[in-house]
């Protein structure tokens, strides 16, 4: 853990200090000339904006954004590939995209500017998070199209941290490396992060007497219950980044170390918005909706309106003048809905992770027996706890939570150590084999 006497938030800039009135009229600024940016140089926004009737002019006052039309997925996919690009393509210095489990990928595009803003706000996630310059940075999101491990190195540089850049995969050689470097920040996804626990304690090494201190992890949900288990193993600090590829890739908000009480939206550069996912209307602050942000400085594809599907809520600053978002607990298309109940991943790893004799690695299947919709949650056995007297308990007392807290039945099936799929990237919690109907 990091010594919080010595913490000092030193080294802050002066916009992460300034009033709510200042961040307001920079964003103010920004939003209009982003509206004009994207209209006057990207066909598929002129022609939503006439089609809703707008045009950037209309735009004065930062209420005046609701009138804007959404952007989706789809219209990145409609757009394939570069289409969404607002700059001519000499001007285009980078490139990444997002895989996508169906259909095309969504590209993304970067100017030197832009990259140069991503690592700025990258390197300011990484000192929120307790980061300092002259510390060794071990990255372990994978690079490539995917943003995370080329948004993490550059941050790390930019703060002016040694980056280790060892990217996603083979996993003995990560503990080899963290043993060897001695690191104090790890940059990787929490289900990643669990199997790097694994092979510290299969290879017999004590994880708390890595050289880790602080882990900065994101790409996908986690809950506090999960942060708990691996800031307990590791002694370590464990903090939450938010961001998505089409915004700009990691570092679009992070938690503060001193707080972790929620997500610091770097708002002088993403505008957050928080709305009904089925109305689309604009929610107050404090109401939980689906999170929608609008690019206030990116040239090579700003994004108006960006509906993430992420589903959280806007919170005034504690550490930072900046809003927080509250940890998103799932995104709308993760949202099972199981006999009439809607259910998240991460209200299933809040239950599992109470239950001491069972790991905290798992993945929900869904299929239909008889016409109803079964919900099969496989979990493991801990080493220590995998007798068959053992896991039979195991299994009862965690279906006993789940029903009790959550309110639906499921069949949970408590496998051997190491029965669960490991990713070294986001991990793939749901397999629905329900039939499409
Ligand atoms: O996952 C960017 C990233 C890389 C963020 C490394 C953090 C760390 P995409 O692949 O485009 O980009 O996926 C974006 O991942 O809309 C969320 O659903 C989810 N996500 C990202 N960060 C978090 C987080 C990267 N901290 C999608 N908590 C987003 C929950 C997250 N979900």
């Amino acid at each position: 853990m990091l010594d919080k006497s010595s913490y000092r938030p030193h080294g802050l800039e002066p916009i992460e200090r300034a009033s709510r009135d200042e961040i307001m009229g920079l964003q103010t600024e920004r939003l209009k000339w982003t509206l004009k940016h994207a209209y006057d140089n990207v066909p598929a926004y002129r022609k939503k904006f006439d089609a809703a009737g707008v045009h950037p002019d209309d735009f004065v006052r930062i209420e005046d954004l609701a009138r804007f039309p959404f952007t989706a997925k789809q219209d990145l996919r409609d757009n394939y590939p570069f289409g969404m690009f607002a700059v001519p393509h000499d001007k285009v210095v980078r490139v990444h995209a997002s895989s996508g489990t169906t259909g095309k990928p969504t590209v993304v595009g970067y100017t030197q500017n832009d990259v140069d803003i991503w690592a700025h706000v990258m390197a300011r996630s990484i000192r929120a998070s307790g980061g300092r310059p002259g510390m060794k940075v071990h990255v372990s999101y994978g690079y490539g199209l995917f943003t995370g491990g080329l948004g993490a190195h550059y941050g790390a540089e930019r703060l002016g941290c040694t980056v280790i850049p060892v990217s996603g995969g083979m996993t003995e050689r990560q503990v080899q490396l963290i043993c060897d470097f001695a690191p104090e920040i790890i940059m990787v996804t929490p289900s990643y992060m669990l199997a790097i626990l694994d092979e510290f304690r299969a290879k017999g090494i004590d994880p708390k007497a890595s050289s880790l201190q602080i882990g900065i992890f994101g790409a996908e949900p986690w809950t506090n219950a999960m942060r708990a288990e691996i800031e307990e193993a590791f002694d370590m600090d464990a903090v939450d980044i938010y961001g998505l590829s089409e915004v700009i890739g990691p570092g679009v908000a992070n938690e503060c170390v001193e707080t972790k009480d929620g997500l610091h939206v770097w708002e002088d550069h993403f505008y957050p918005e928080i709305i009904d996912p089925e109305s689309g209307r604009v929610l107050p602050d404090g109401e939980r909706g689906e999170l929608v942000f609008t690019s206030l400085t990116k040239e090579a594809m700003p994004v108006i309106r960006y509906r993430t599907r992420d589903l959280t809520r806007l919170l005034p600053g504690t550490a930072r003048m900046m809003r927080r978002m509250e940890k998103v607990t799932g995104r709308s298309d993760d949202m099972m809905i199981v006999r009439g109940v809607n259910v998240f991943p991460t209200q299933i790893e809040e239950q599992l992770l109470r239950c001491e004799g069972l790991a905290p690695h798992y993945q929900i299947e869904l299929f239909r027996e008889n016409r109803l919709d079964v919900m099969r949650l496989m979990v493991e056995a801990r080493p220590d706890h995998a007798s068959e007297a053992a896991r039979a308990g195991q299994a009862a007392a965690l279906a006993a939570h789940i029903r009790s807290v959550i309110g639906i039945g499921v069949d949970v099936v408590v496998g051997d150590p190491g029965a669960i799929e490991r990713s070294a990237g986001k991990a793939r919690r749901i397999l629905d084999k329900r039939p499409k109907d």
